[in-house]
């Protein structure tokens, strides 16, 4: 099967390129396949002739987005549109990602996937808007839902930790945002068991089990580093009074992998994904 990776760059990018090997992988960056550029879209599909089609491509950067809300709905919900249209002519089984930012934190109980989403931030919007072209474009898609990814060579909350720490800032992390930290190559790995099985179309959540705060998210990443900083614990009302002014995020945002379970594929517990990844960097800096 021929496999084209949209964000072929990013942090899950990467490491699907990796978990999809059995397959021929075509892992296009953005000067390549731009999203926003609907000839762009069309001329790589074109070129590289896939059979499906796991779209990443966003812009992630949560802050951004609240400042250049039109340039979110360009990129995430337009650039899904696209990519769901030319999978959809070409025949090519789609895989699109989204997030648990969809949902707006109230629930106080882990998301399934028929909930009603309702975004609190301009990301979450532009990503739902995404999920909606996707829906309306590609009779057959999969929404792929995953939340806190981190993975090798990303910009992440993990290596922004450990950066943190190693240079002596103050660490002050919240308490009252949960969600679960996810690894990319978990992730990777459960999307490429819903290509291969062919699972259903619709809505599937893919994260590692269990749920933490950022805080709690925070101390495993130091303890599992070695590092012995002292970190704080803030509610969201202070780290604003502080002077954060970044995206309001969704109080608790778990996501359950209800579907997925139903057709077999389970993810670990996240902080077993995590030890995972700083065994794998100990390997990688080892050499
Ligand atoms: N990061 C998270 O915590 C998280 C959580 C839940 C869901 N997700 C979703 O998971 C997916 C992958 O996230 P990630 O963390 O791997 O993101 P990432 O590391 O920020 O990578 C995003 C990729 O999209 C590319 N891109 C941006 N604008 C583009 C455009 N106009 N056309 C084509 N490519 C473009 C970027 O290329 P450049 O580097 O050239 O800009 C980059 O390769 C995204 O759909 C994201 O919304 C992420």
């Amino acid at each position: 099967m021929r496999i084209l990776i949209t964000g072929g760059t990013g942090q899950l990018g990467r490491d699907l390129q990796r978990a999809l090997s059995p397959h021929e992988v075509v892992a296009l960056a953005r000067a390549d396949l731009d999203v926003t550029d609907g000839g762009s879209v069309d001329g790589a599909f074109a070129a590289h002739r896939p059979d499906a089609v796991v779209h990443c491509a966003a812009l992630t950067d949560t802050a951004r987005c609240e400042r250049e809300p039109g340039v979110a709905q360009l990129i995430n919900a337009q650039g899904a549109a696209h990519v769901a249209r030319a999978a959809w002519d070409a025949r090519a089984t789609l895989i699109a990602i989204s997030t648990n930012e969809v949902f707006d934190g109230t629930k106080g109980a882990p998301y399934a996937e028929d909930d009603a989403p309702s975004a609190v931030n301009a990301y979450g919007a532009s990503k739902l808007d995404g999920e909606r072209h996707v829906l309306a474009a590609h009779a057959e898609a999969r929404i792929v839902r995953t939340s806190w990814l981190y993975g090798a060579g990303g910009t992440n909350f993990v290596d922004k930790v450990l950066q943190a720490a190693r240079g002596g800032r103050a660490l002050r992390f919240v308490t009252d945002e949960i969600a679960t930290p996810t690894s990319t190559v978990d992730v990777a790995h459960a999307i490429g068991a819903l290509i291969e099985r062919d699972a259903p179309p619709g809505v599937y959540h893919l994260a590692n089990e269990g749920e933490a705060s950022r805080y709690a998210w925070a101390r495993e990443i130091l303890r599992l580093g070695g590092l012995d900083a002292t970190i704080e614990a803030i509610t969201t009302e202070e780290l604003r009074a502080g002077g954060y002014d970044g995206a309001l995020k969704p109080a608790y945002s778990v996501l359950a992998n209800t579907r997925a379970r139903a057709v077999g594929i389970t993810l670990r517990p996240w902080r077993e994904a995590l030890a995972a990844y700083f065994a794998r960097a100990k390997v990688a800096a080892d050499g």
